[in-house]
């Protein structure tokens, strides 16, 4: 589907995309404008959907967001433009976090990006546990060349790292101390939460972590943290 104008449709069409994206505690700190004459769209960071016990330096909140920039670049693709980003291009405008600038029109859109449409609406954060089936080495290799064309880089830790790194987590929780607000939840024995005010529903990614019974680890660097994280249930299978 192409289109030359930015009418309702297209607006849709793009605004659908970018807030489909995850974001932290499905918190969706973001909101957007549009200026139609220059035909960019902004993205701005919500205040109120900080996280300051789960994401103090908001590295979180910029991930995520930067998740909808590119959702919303997927889609300008499918629509034929060339989307152009700029990151925080106001050093007066903080929370301006980035633009898009719809380039082109009418064309085919950058072809890296407008396969990856179709997938916008079907991708979603799985909470399955692990099965512990290892991950074919060609599509890791397919992962890792795809983060580095959009400029980033995807570090797959082995064994050893993924040990340290998890030693590290559970020592950066321990010395988290919890809000009172976590603390009588866990008394009440509900999940934690980091108190989000608005409209963002509450993960249930928390849920306490165990293993089915005869569930098998198996001995990949996830079958570790498999291992060692998850509290055996009564009949799990230990490997
Ligand atoms: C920066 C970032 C960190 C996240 N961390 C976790 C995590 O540690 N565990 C988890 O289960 N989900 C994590 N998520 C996934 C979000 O919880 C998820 O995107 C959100 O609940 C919306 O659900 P969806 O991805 O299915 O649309 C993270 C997402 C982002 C963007």
């Amino acid at each position: 589907m192409r289109t030359r104008e930015i009418d309702a449709t297209a607006v849709q069409t793009l605004l659908a995309a970018a807030v489909a994206a995850p974001s932290i505690h499905n918190t969706q700190p973001w909101r957007f404008g549009l200026d139609a004459d220059t035909r960019t769209v902004e993205f701005r960071a919500v205040a109120g959907r900080r996280l300051p016990m789960t994401d103090p330096d908001l590295r979180a909140r910029h991930i995520s967001v930067g998740a909808a920039v590119f959702n919303l670049r997927v889609a300008a693709a499918h629509l034929g433009w060339r989307p152009v980003v700029r990151l925080l291009p106001a050093a007066d405008d903080p929370d301006l976090l980035a633009t898009v600038h719809l380039a082109g029109g009418g064309e085919d859109g950058p072809p890296s990006l407008r396969p990856l449409y179709e997938a916008v609406e079907r991708r979603h954060s799985s909470r399955m546990p692990f099965t512990g089936r290892p991950v074919p080495e060609a599509i890791v290799t397919e992962m890792i060349t795809a983060a580095h064309t959009q400029g980033a880089r995807l570090e797959v830790p082995d064994i050893v790292r993924t040990s340290r790194l998890l030693r590290l987590t559970q020592a950066g929780e321990v010395r988290t101390p919890p809000t009172p607000a976590a603390r009588q939840r866990r008394t009440a024995g509900s999940p934690p939460q980091d108190s989000t005010p608005g409209t963002a529903s509450p993960s249930p990614r928390w849920e306490p972590w165990t293993r089915p019974a005869g569930y098998r680890c198996g001995t990949s660097p996830v079958s570790y943290l498999c291992r060692t994280f998850l509290p055996c249930t009564s009949n799990a299978t230990r490997r």
